[in-house]
C-alpha cells in the first residue's frame, strides 16, 4: 500500500473525539500541520486528513475511511506527509480508490512515484490562451454549445435527466480519437455505474490510455472530498511531467461539494445559504482552478452536475456554473418528451460560440436557431390558449421549423443502444450544420416531424420517410422500443408510420405548455 509507506516519524497522538467522520487528535509533542494524514486502528486501517489546528495540542480531521472501532484514548500515529496517490505511466489502464489502491483486482503497482494530492494550481504566466474547439460528434452540443480544448464543460439537471447517459456517450465518441489519456473519476455516484463503465471501456480497447478513480456513494464524505483531487493529481502528472492533453471526465462535481458540507457541519462551521459550507466557494475553486491549460498540455474537463430538485439558482449549481467555459442543460422536460439528449438550447452556452473561434456561417445558424427557439418557446402559450390555427401563417412557419429543429437535434447514442434499440449515430459538425441549416430553409416542411427523430445526418430523414404526411413507411418494431418517457407521450413519434404521422395541427394542441 503506498500511503503506508511514508509511515516514518514517530509523532504519537490520542483520540480525543469522534463525531462522526470528524476525530478530534491531542498531540502532546509535535502538532501535525494541515492536511498532514494520520492512521490509527490495530492495522493502521483508519485514515484521517487533519483539517484544522484546534489549538497548541489538539487537531481535528477528517476520516477517509469508515470510522468503526476508534473510540477515545486510541493511538493515532501521524505520518509526516500528505495524502500521496501513484503517479506515472504504471497507472494507466488501472482503477484507483482515493488512497490510490488498485481496485480492479489485478497486480499492485510496482514502478510508480508518489505525489501528494495537495497541489497548486499552474500560474497565470504558465496558462495557454488558445482557443480551439472540441469536437464531440453530438450534434446539438457541437452546433450549439461547441466545447474548448482545454477548457472547462458542465453537464447540468436534476435526477435522471441524462447526465451520465450523456457523460459516458462522450466518452465514447472522444477517448478513441483523442490521442491523450483519458481519466475518468467518480465522486459520490453509483458503483455499479462505475463497474459498468470499466468494462464498457475495456470492451471498447480504450483502457491502455485511460485511469478510473472511485470515491463512490458508499464510501465516507472524506473520501468523496478527496477523489476529485487524486484524481487531477495523476492528471497533472500527465500534462506536466509526460507533456500529454489530459480528459478528465467528473461524475459528478456536486457530490464533491456535498461531501464537504457533510464534513463542514461536523468541524464546527455555521452552515450558510441552503446549509452549504461557508467555504463551499474555496474548495470548489481550489479543485476547479488546477484544470487548465498550460504550454505543455491541457486538460480538457467534462462534469457532471447534479443540480438538487432541479433548481438552477442553487448556490452549488450557481458557484459550478461560473468555473466553466460550457454549460449543458439538461431539461426534465425534454427528457419527459422523449428528446434525447435533453439540452435545454436556451439555457446552454458556451463561450466558443463566437464567430472569431467557430467562423460567420456556424455562428450565424446557431444564433439563428436559438432565434427559432425563443420565438416558439414564446408562442407555446398562445398555442395551448388558442390552438396552433390562431396563428399567423408566419407564426405557423417558425413552429414548424423549431419542431423540425428540435427532433433533428435528438440523437440516438452508442451507449444506449440496449434500451433503445438504435443504432448510435456520430455526426460530423458539418453534416450537423448542414442539416440545421437545409431545415431553416423549410428544405424538409412536407415531410413528418418524426421523420427528423432520432437519425444522425439530415440525409437520413430521406431514407426514413418520404414527404407527405402519410406516405411514411414502418420502421422494424425493434425501434418500438424507446425509452418509456417516449412512449408515454404522443410525440415525438418514435416509430414512422405506426400511427398517422402527427400532424402541425395536431402537434399543436397536444402540446400542453
Ligand atoms: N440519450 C438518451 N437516450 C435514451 N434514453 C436516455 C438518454 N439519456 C437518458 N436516458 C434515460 O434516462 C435515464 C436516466 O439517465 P442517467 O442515468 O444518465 O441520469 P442522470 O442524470 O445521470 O441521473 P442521476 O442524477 O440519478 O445520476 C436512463 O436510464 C435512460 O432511460
Ligand atoms: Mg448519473
Amino acid at each position: 500500500m503506498p500511503g503506508q509507506e511514508s509511515l516514518k516519524t514517530p509523532s504519537l497522538g490520542a483520540v480525543v473525539s469522534v463525531r462522526g467522520s470528524v476525530v478530534d487528535v491531542r498531540f502532546d509533542e509535535q502538532l501535525p500541520p494541515i492536511y498532514s494524514v494520520l492512521r490509527a486502528g490495530d492495522k493502521a486501517q483508519i485514515v484521517i486528513e487533519v483539517l484544522a489546528q484546534l489549538d497548541a495540542r489538539h487537531v481535528r480531521g477528517i476520516a477517509l475511511t469508515p470510522t468503526q472501532g476508534l473510540a477515545r484514548g486510541m493511538a493515532v500515529q501521524d505520518t509526516g506527509g500528505p495524502l500521496e496517490v501513484p503517479v506515472g505511466k504504471e497507472v494507466l489502464s488501472r482503477m484507483f480508490d482515493v488512497f490510490g489502491n488498485v481496485i480492479d483486482r489485478g497486480a499492485v503497482l510496482s514502478d510508480f512515484e508518489l505525489r501528494s494530492v495537495h497541489q497548486a494550481p499552474p500560474p497565470l504566466a504558465r496558462r495557454s490562451t488558445k482557443s480551439e474547439i472540441f469536437e464531440t460528434g453530438i450534434k446539438a452540443i457541437d452546433v450549439l454549445m461547441p466545447l474548448e480544448r482545454g477548457g472547462k464543460a458542465g453537464l447540468f439537471g436534476g435526477a435522471g435527466v441524462g447526465k451520465t447517459v450523456l457523460l459516458t456517450e462522450m466518452i465514447h465518441n472522444m477517448v478513441g480519437q483523442h490521442e491523450g489519456v483519458s481519466i475518468f473519476c467518480g465522486i459520490g455516484e453509483r458503483c455499479r455505474e462505475g463497474e459498468e463503465l470499466y468494462h464498457q471501456m475495456k470492451e471498447a480497447g480504450v483502457l491502455p490510455n485511460m485511469v478510473m478513480v472511485f470515491g463512490q456513494m458508499n464510501e465516507p464524505p472524506g473520501a468523496r472530498f478527496r477523489v476529485g483531487h487524486a484524481a487531477l493529481t495523476m492528471a497533472e502528472y500527465f500534462r506536466d511531467d509526460e507533456h500529454r492533453d489530459v480528459l478528465l471526465l467528473i461524475d459528478n462535481i456536486f457530490r464533491f461539494i456535498q461531501a464537504g458540507m457533510e464534513v463542514s457541519g461536523l468541524m464546527g462551521q455555521m452552515p450558510s445559504r441552503l446549509g452549504y459550507q461557508p467555504t463551499m466557494g474555496t474548495e470548489l475553486s481550489r479543485l476547479e482552478e488546477r484544470i487548465a491549460n498550460t504550454d505543455t498540455g491541457a486538460i480538457t474537463s467534462i462534469q457532471a452536475v447534479y443540480v438538487p430538485a432541479d433548481d438552477f439558482t442553487d448556490p452549488a449549481a450557481v458557484h459550478t456554473f461560473s468555473h466553466l467555459s460550457a454549460s449543458i442543460v439538461l431539461s426534465r422536460k425534454r427528457a419527459s418528451e422523449g428528446l434525447f439528449p435533453a439540452i435545454d438550447p436556451l439555457q446552454s452556452n458556451s463561450k466558443m460560440a463566437t464567430p472569431g473561434i467557430v467562423g460567420a456561417r456556424h455562428y450565424g445558424l446557431a444564433q439563428e436557431i436559438r432565434r427559432t427557439f425563443a420565438q416558439y418557446a414564446q408562442l407555446k402559450d398562445i398555442i395551448s390558449m388558442l390552438g396552433l390555427e390562431q396563428l399567423s401563417p408566419e407564426d405557423r412557419n417558425v413552429v414548424a421549423r423549431a419542431r423540425r429543429l428540435e427532433r433533428f437535434l435528438t440523437q440516438p447514442f452508442f451507449t444506449t443502444k440496449q434500451f433503445t434499440g438504435l443504432d448510435g449515430k456520430l455526426v460530423s459538425l458539418e453534416d450537423a450544420l448542414d442539416g440545421c441549416e437545409r431545415i431553416l430553409r423549410d428544405e424538409f416542411k412536407d415531410y413528418p416531424e418524426s421523420a427528423l427523430y432520432m437519425i444522425g445526418a439530415i440525409n437520413e430523414a430521406k431514407g426514413k420517410s418520404k414527404p407527405g404526411p402519410s406516405t411514411a413507411e414502418p420502421k422494424s418494431r425493434a425501434k418500438a422500443d424507446l425509452t418509456s418517457a417516449a412512449k408515454a407521450t404522443p410525440e415525438p413519434h418514435p416509430i414512422p408510420g405506426a400511427k398517422p404521422q402527427p400532424t402541425l395541427e395536431h402537434a399543436g394542441d397536444a402540446h400542453e405548455s
